[in-house]
């Protein structure tokens, strides 16, 4: 209900009365009130004015479950939210819920982390409602060594999301580490539950530098409110980021991973640099030539030999 109220004071920013409202949705004028008072206390600023009625005056920065489903409009991505003020991590939840059967495409959503986890042990600096913080449950009918494609293909659709969104110009550093201007703003880390030959589910995890100030940021880092200048609505980026996800899905099924490559290496950084990739105890050095079907980094070293690599961290060098 709350939705729809929402959607009625937004269709038109002057008063309505609550008489037309509550017989619009079929409800009490005590009902409506109730619901209204509901919405202030999660921070909607809603002004009564007796005998003109409710006038939305403004919505409170936050990612609430029934504001992400108004107007989202995807199929299976994101039908059920997990939403909370806070979590350790969300990809703690999230693997959980993956064991106890929670459905393709839920996603668990916290507006701050204090242990938000990145790759290789590091954590995510995940400050309350300046980024988005997320992790989604995919049940992909992937075989393991290939699920690494959805790493690309979550970079791919950031790169979309803060396009459309914010207009913005960002680029992937292999594997997954997304930057503008040479700074990182967003983190992906990937987990998965599978079998040997049977992936049962994977969890994304997506970190998102949004309207974090520049103070509060490491040099290497950036928001994209630093870099636009103005803040960014979290809502509208979140709800593009799971429609471009979606999209992204649907293409990876019906037409394989080949299409998900060319877009991730239109964004790419990585590609025909010479780099140096960081993987367990030694380091592999070449010009990184192209991205395998598995996303899988094609590195030719001195030799001329190509060597694959599926994980590791890279260093452009030049
Ligand atoms: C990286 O760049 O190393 C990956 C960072 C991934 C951070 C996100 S924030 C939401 C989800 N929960 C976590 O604890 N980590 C991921």
């Amino acid at each position: 209900m709350r939705e729809k109220i929402l959607d009625y004071l937004n269709k038109k920013h002057d008063y309505l009365s609550g008489d037309e409202i509550s017989r619009n949705l079929g409800i009490s004028r005590q009902g409506l009130w109730k619901h209204i008072q509901e919405l202030k206390d999660s921070g909607y600023e809603i002004v009564a004015v007796p005998h003109l009625g409710y006038r939305l005056e403004s919505s409170p920065d936050r990612l609430f479950p029934f504001e992400i489903s108004r107007n989202l409009h995807t199929k299976f991505i994101g039908k059920k939210i997990h939403y909370f003020d806070y979590l350790a991590s969300t990809m703690n939840l999230a693997m959980q819920l993956g064991m106890q059967g929670a459905g393709d495409g839920a996603l668990v959503l916290a507006e701050s982390q204090t242990k938000g986890r990145g790759r290789l042990g590091r954590s995510w600096f995940s400050p309350k409602y300046k980024g988005i913080y997320l992790s989604l449950i995919l049940r992909p009918k992937l075989a393991p060594a290939v699920s690494p494609i959805l790493t690309l293909l979550s970079a791919v659709s950031i790169c979309e999301a803060v396009k459309n969104v914010a207009g913005l110009d960002a680029q992937i550093k292999w594997p997954n580490d997304v930057f503008i201007h040479n700074k990182k703003f967003a983190g992906i880390l990937t987990e998965m539950n599978a079998e040997v030959d049977k992936v049962n589910f994977v969890v994304i995890g997506i970190g998102l530098n949004v309207n974090n100030d520049k103070k509060s940021l490491i040099t290497q880092a950036t928001s994209l409110k630093e870099q636009l200048g103005h803040p960014v609505s979290r809502l509208m980026l979140l709800q593009e980021l799971l429609r471009r996800i979606e999209n992204n899905y649907f293409l990876l099924e019906d037409k394989g991973s080949k299409v998900i490559i060319d877009k991730w290496r239109n964004f790419s950084s990585t590609l025909g640099r010479h780099v140096k990739v960081y993987c367990q105890d030694k380091h592999i050095e070449g010009c990184a030539v192209d991205i395998d079907h598995d996303g899988a980094l094609l590195v030719r070293k001195a030799s001329g030999i190509i060597q694959k690599i599926s994980s590791g961290d890279v260093m452009h060098c030049r």
